[in-house]
């Protein structure tokens, strides 16, 4: 397995790896890796020759009053994880790497990047997007991997594959969950031990949703109080937002339909947590 740090190397790397005729499977990370970004690297292992992680821990998809500077970061631990993972090529580029200054380029989508995370974190997906893109201009993989963990920027990234013309297959992975059924993230380690029960019911009032969706008896409306309830009951728990939408234009639904995304932002404390569930094939009467 290799490190490389600098862009100039890296694209020599791809270079050569072109020029043999191999394909190249790519999943972009901000480090801190567990099990969730594991399914990723796993997943995508079998369908490209050369494998490359890149842990960048992105400046510009965070707010000025977000967690940048906290982020959890341990490259050693990370190294290991890919190593036993297969994984062929970590790129671990510094800040002034990929920014060099003056940096002055960024790239957004609209209309799917104004709603759900795109209210509360204003500017995020744009720092996604731009990252993503320049990952992408340097990796040029064949294929990259998402997880649904972060429903709404999968979506947002194939919009731009799809509308800046990039020669990329997007793949998605389903979300790997706790024992309990807290969804993976670098972020639960910011939790305090109550905290970490309490974050229990993001999961919960999903699977309470999807129930409710199921049962076809219930307005899209009554689903979301019955949430909103169920999350007030706990004392550290502050709901972002609740969103019942269609799943490819994120457009809040005024009634429940046979494939309806249920997402969730609830701060636990003062830790910002998302969470959804695709209800799909639900049978429609
Ligand atoms: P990060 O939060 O490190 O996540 C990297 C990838 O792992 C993302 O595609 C994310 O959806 C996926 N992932 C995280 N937790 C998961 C879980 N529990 N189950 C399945 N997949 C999970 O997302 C980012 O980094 C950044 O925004 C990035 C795309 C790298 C751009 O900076």
């Amino acid at each position: 397995m290799q490190i490389v740090k600098k862009i100039s190397k890296m694209q020599s790397l791809v270079k050569d790896i072109k020029s043999q005729g191999k394909t190249i499977g790519f999943v972009p990370t901000m480090g801190f890796l567990h099990e969730g970004h594991l399914s990723l690297i796993k997943t995508i292992k079998s369908k490209c020759d050369i494998l490359i992680v890149s842990i960048f821990v992105n400046p510009t998809q965070f707010g000025p009053e977000e967690d940048f500077n906290n982020y959890p970061r341990d490259f050693n631990r990370d190294e290991g994880l890919c190593q036993v993972t297969g994984v062929d090529i970590i790129f671990y580029p510094s800040q002034n790497e990929i920014y060099e200054p003056p940096y002055l380029t960024f790239v957004e989508v609209d209309k799917l990047t104004k709603t759900m995370c795109g209210i509360s974190r204003p500017g995020h997906f744009r720092g996604v997007t731009t990252i993503v893109c320049k990952l992408f201009n340097i990796v040029r993989p064949n294929i990259a991997i998402f997880g649904q963990k972060d429903y709404q920027q999968a979506l947002v990234i194939k919009q731009m594959v799809k509308d800046l013309h990039f020669n990329i297959e997007i793949l998605t992975e389903p979300i790997v969950r706790e024992a309990d059924g807290l969804a993976m993230s670098s972020r639960n380690r910011y939790l305090s031990r109550e905290e970490r029960k309490d974050a229990l019911v993001l999961f919960q009032s999903l699977q309470m949703a999807e129930q409710m969706a199921r049962e076809h008896k219930y307005a899209v409306e009554q689903i979301k109080n019955e949430m909103v309830k169920k999350i007030e009951e706990i004392p550290t728990a502050k709901i972002d937002y609740i969103a019942i939408v269609d799943p490819e234009s994120l457009d809040p639904l005024e009634k429940i339909q046979s494939h309806t995304l249920i997402a969730l932002a609830v701060y636990v404390g003062k830790t910002r947590l998302i969470d959804n569930i695709l209800v799909e094939n639900l049978a429609m009467e």
